[in-house]
């Protein structure tokens, strides 16, 4: 089952991404990850997209279309999510020939309904652990007063260089003049069903769970 997370930042599409991982053994495939790996690796590229990524604003097309085609036609285990990706009408239609190529199809398009005054708390309260990804909310779901991440007993908590208040404006704009309108486009595919982001986790987890057992 190969599925699309679609939704503004903060809806929650990482945090369900990893749920999927580990309860289907699906593979999430987040451009946002990806492009931050390049960041960290100091590749060429990696330098390129930094800047543009803080400010908040997208990626070109053939950069994000190139990660995704160097991972689309390996091991797929319980299936694909795509996390932040597709983004733009063209990366799309990029998307459905590169899984046509692989003879793999598209089963769901769940969009992640949120209120954008959620975000702003989502985002700037956000956290995660360098080693493993998981997580975090300094409210909701706070990293360990330990200092040790549950899952992996990293001491690493690192925030993102776009998770404040100036760029995720810019993101939301980005949402909305690029990637909002392919929420028409899968609906008029007939792949695209939608849950309630702004719900908690765990009913979030269910709702997806009831749009992929049928
Ligand atoms: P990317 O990494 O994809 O970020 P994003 O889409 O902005 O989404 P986020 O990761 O910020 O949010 P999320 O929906 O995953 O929320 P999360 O689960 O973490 O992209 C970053 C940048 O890379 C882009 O701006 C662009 O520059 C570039 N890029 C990436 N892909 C691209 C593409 N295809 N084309 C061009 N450029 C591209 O949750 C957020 C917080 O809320 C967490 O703290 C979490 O704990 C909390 N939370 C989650 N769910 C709930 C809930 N149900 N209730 C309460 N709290 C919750």
């Amino acid at each position: 089952m190969n599925i699309i997370l679609l939704g503004p930042p903060g809806a929650g599409k990482g945090t369900q991404a990893r749920h999927l991982v580990e309860k289907r053994n699906m593979i999430q495939l987040s451009t946002g990850d990806m492009l931050r790996e390049a960041k960290n690796s100091g590749s060429e590229m990696g330098n390129r997209v930094a800047t543009v990524m803080a400010r908040g604003d997208l990626v070109t097309d053939e950069i994000v279309i190139g990660l995704i085609k160097e991972k689309i036609s390996g091991e797929n285990g319980g299936g694909f999510i795509f996390d932040g990706f597709p983004r733009t009408l063209k990366q799309a239609d990029a998307l459905d020939s590169l899984l046509k190529e692989c003879r793999k199809s598209l089963d769901f398009v769940i969009e992640m309904k949120v209120d954008d005054d959620a975000l702003v708390s989502r985002i700037t309260g956000r956290s995660s652990c360098g080693a493993c990804g998981e997580v975090f909310h300094d409210v909701t779901n706070p990293w360990p007063s330990s200092g040790e991440c549950p899952k992996c007993s990293s001491r690493e908590q690192v925030r993102r260089a776009d998770d404040n208040e100036e760029s995720l404006r810019q993101r939301l704009m980005e949402y909305y003049k690029k990637t909002s309108s392919l929420i028409g486009y899968y609906y008029a595919k007939g792949d695209h069903v939608s849950v309630n982001g702004l719900a908690s986790v765990e009913e979030v987890q269910e709702s997806i769970a009831e749009v992929l057992n049928g």
